[in-house]
């Protein structure tokens, strides 16, 4: 936020051992990115001076996933405020020590986390509490801390829901785990923190009543249940993909995109969608996908690190792979896979093809079935199909190679020369006619067979 100096301690170390996996929880993706780098993402729109992420010995996986952030490791998995102060040698001279720079403490379970409202909470900060605690009213509290309030509303204390009492138990509002401390008192607090309580852990939780033992002013901001959902298991990561696919959906929507059944379509972290965009139903998009106003994408495609021109069409059942290109009004039809290959303005690849490694012109078209024979078995080769040529039905195309400008190629050819421009290339056995043979052929066959039962 401008003017406040900010760091960044992003909490990465638990084993996640609920996930039943050998990838740590973190790397779990949501709309195709780990959970680890939405909540970096949404740290990084308040541009902060530094971002550090807690990882547990043996993260190298997770360290390279928030590189070039660099990792502090904690030993030992001690508790949350045992976590934070890893990231203390990685922060040291951070604000000097000034009450008016402030630590922020993000949990990387926690991805749906928004920029916004983490800025609610340096507003907060700067408004004078010492420690900021994001706060929300889940439909089912479980097992929360929960946030004891004064009798002014101010924050008093988070009691963890293993240490609290009944009357405890029964408060709502909870906390999230969010937390933007002042950098000047961090340190100090988390020192004082012990750990005599249910779990024998070292709380981050515990310096609020700290702070507010010292007269230090401490607050709540309210944020929604659905921008704190904290990912423990594979059924939470499903449900926080639904809610996630929901916003995004509407958004899509909102933005000028007809989506026909969008429970069904799937978009990841970075589509980028434009005006006037059809999408049918069962769509599925990986990461690195852009359509361009006006293009229609059809029922049941599969698409992933794909531009998609302005009016072109896509689909039904089309597989769009990394770096396909398809320029303005060009179609891809039904069981076609494209993959990194240009297919430029009005070019058509209407059925059953793979366009594989390939430049294809303007205005040219693909033939149902074509193949761009790509791969020799050890190295990939490219096709360059020229502007407004014909690609014949089931043309093998032996890469690499070239079609010409405006050439033709006979249907079932294998073409493993280049083909000049304006010409006919016709590469298959010739074809030959035995007048009545078809008819001789039945009837002898019919002669051995009967003489045969005859035999017995
Ligand atoms: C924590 C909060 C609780 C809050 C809840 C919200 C504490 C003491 N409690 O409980 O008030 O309602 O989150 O989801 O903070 N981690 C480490 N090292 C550790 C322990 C945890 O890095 O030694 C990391 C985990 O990877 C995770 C985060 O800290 O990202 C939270 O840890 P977790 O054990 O899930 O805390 P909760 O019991 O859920
Ligand atoms: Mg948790």
């Amino acid at each position: 936020m401008a003017g406040h100096e900010t760091a960044v301690v992003l909490l990465a170390a638990g084993k996640g051992t609920r996930m039943k996996s050998d990838l740590p929880k973190v790397l779990h993706r949501l709309a195709g990115k780990p959970l680890v780098n939405h909540a970096l993402d949404a740290a990084a729109a308040l541009a902060p001076s530094q971002c550090v992420v807690v990882v547990g010995p043996g993260m190298e996986d997770v360290a390279a996933a928030v590189a070039p952030h660099p990792v502090a490791v904690q030993a030992k998995q001690q508790g949350t405020g045992d976590a934070v102060l890893a990231a203390r040698e990685a922060l040291s001279g951070f604000g000097d020590g000034s009450d008016g720079a402030t630590i922020l403490v993000l949990y990387a379970d926690t991805p749906m986390i928004g920029p916004d409202t983490l800025a609610r909470m340096i507003a907060a900060r700067q408004a004078g509490a010492q420690v900021v605690v994001l706060g929300f009213r889940p439909q089912d509290p479980a097992e929360y801390g929960r946030l004891v309030l004064d009798g002014s509303g101010a924050l008093e204390a988070i009691v963890e829901y293993r240490d609290a009492d009944e009357a405890q138990r029964a408060i709502n509002l909870c906390n999230s785990g969010v937390m933007a401390v002042s950098a000047g008192r961090l340190w100090e607090l988390l020192d004082r923190v012990g750990n005599d309580n249910a779990k024998g852990e070292y709380y981050l939780t515990d310096i609020v009543a700290l702070a507010r033992g010292d007269g230090a002013g401490c607050a709540v901001v309210e944020g929604e249940e659905r921008e704190v959902l904290g990912i423990n298991s594979r059924n939470d990561l499903a449900a926080a993909e639904a809610v996630w696919q929901t916003a995004r959906r509407a958004r899509a929507m909102a933005d000028g995109a007809t989506l026909i059944d969008p429970a069904t379509v799937w978009f990841a972290h970075d589509t980028e969608i434009g005006r006037d965009v059809t999408i049918g139903p069962s769509v599925f998009f990986g990461s690195g996908v852009t359509v361009a106003d006006g293009a229609e994408i059809h029922a049941f495609c599969h698409l992933d690190g794909v531009a998609i021109g302005p009016g072109a069409s896509v689909g039904p059942f089309a597989r769009l792979r990394p770096g396909a290109k398809i320029g303005e009004g060009a179609r891809v039809g039904n069981f076609v896979e494209v993959k990194n290959a240009v297919l430029g303005a009005g070019a058509k690849a209407n059925h059953l093809s793979y366009v594989g490694d390939s430049d294809v012109g303007a205005g040219a078209n693909i033939g149902a079935g074509t193949i761009t024979c790509n791969y020799d078995g050890y190295l990939k080769h490219r096709t360059e199909i020229g502007e407004g040529a014909f690609i014949g039905s089931n043309t093998a195309l032996v890469a690499p190679v070239r079609v010409g400008k405006g050439a033709i190629t006979g249907a079932g050819s294998t073409i493993t020369k280049d083909v000049p421009e304006d010409s006919i290339a016709v590469s298959r056995g010739r074809h030959s006619v035995l007048e009545g043979a078809a008819k001789a052929y039945r009837e002898r066959k019919s002669r051995e067979k009967a003489a045969r039962k005859k035999e017995g």
